[in-house]
């Protein structure tokens, strides 16, 4: 099948569909120009960091724990290859769906925050929020558009504990809210499940779109490259998350009825 027939079935899918669940991760924001964390260009390729360890150790629950000047570097890090950076075409459509579908839910593993700016409402964080920071020793919160100006790693200003920003590091639980929030998306009934750019590497996020097969229920991936999920899902978009979210939007918008 080519690009053009994929994107047709694709909306086909959704004009079939009264709601729909979507996953999401760095791919989406690829487009955005943000980097991967795998694949072409990805920032864990094999990246052993100044500091004689592994990313996925330096940006490690436990390494944040002993040397925080670590971990803060690194997280500074991907915050400046972000900054300046906003949504992108794929979460504008994303959240323009919400007025055509009766419901839209979005799992994203994604950090930069794009899905709630571009205006979605149903967002599941599960790995966080890059601006979001909060003291490791009291209830301070707050919110950073960048990280310009933070002397690292920086300070709590009520009580001079260490903050960090409200993201999930390796070898860390997930947020208790958003799991209880994902959980409670298992019981609704959705009529599509759809797996956008991401590498399908933690089970909670391959599992929708598994159960979702399982229950006979539509399954789409969109990705330019091959994932376990490719031989799963219904329908495997071989492209990015842009080209085909807007080759199919243009389809239904251009046609409004419902079939
Ligand atoms: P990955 O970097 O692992 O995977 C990105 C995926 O996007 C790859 O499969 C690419 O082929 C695909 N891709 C690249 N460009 C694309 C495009 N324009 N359109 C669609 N897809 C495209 O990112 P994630 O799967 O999101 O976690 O990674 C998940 C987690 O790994 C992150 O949230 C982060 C990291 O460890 C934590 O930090 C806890």
């Amino acid at each position: 099948m080519n690009g053009k027939e994929a994107i047709k079935r694709f909306a086909k899918i959704l004009r079939e569909s009264k709601s729909i669940f979507v996953v999401t991760g760095a791919g989406l924001s690829a487009e955005s120009g943000l980097p991967t964390y795998r694949g072409i260009g990805g920032l864990y390729n094999d990246r052993e960091t100044d500091d004689g360890m592994p990313i996925e150790k330096a940006l490690s629950g436990p390494v944040f724990r002993s040397r925080p000047e670590v971990t803060w570097k690194y997280l500074a890090e991907i915050e400046a290859g972000a900054r300046g950076a906003t949504f992108n075409r794929g979460h504008e459509i994303l959240a323009e769906m919400e007025s055509y579908f009766d419901s839209v839910w979005i799992l994203t593993q994604n950090v930069d925050g794009f899905h709630s700016s571009s205006g979605s409402t149903n967002v599941i964080e599960i790995h966080g929020n890059l601006h979001r920071m909060k003291c490791t020793e009291c209830d301070y919160k707050d919110t950073h558009e960048d990280y310009a100006g933070f002397e690292l790693p920086p300070r709590c200003p009520d009580c001079n504990g260490l903050v960090r920003p409200d993201v999930v590091l390796f070898e860390e639980m997930l947020p208790a809210s958003e799991l209880e929030r994902l959980h409670g998306c298992a019981s609704m009934p959705f009529d599509t499940v759809i797996s956008i750019g991401t590498s399908s590497n933690f089970p909670y996020i391959v599992q929708p779109v598994l159960a979702a097969s399982q229950l006979g229920i539509a399954t789409v991936e969109i990705n330019p490259d091959e994932t376990d999920l490719s031989v799963v899902v219904d329908l495997h978009l071989k492209m990015g998350a842009v080209e085909a979210l807007e080759g199919a939007w243009g389809l239904l918008m251009g046609n409004h009825e419902r079939q």
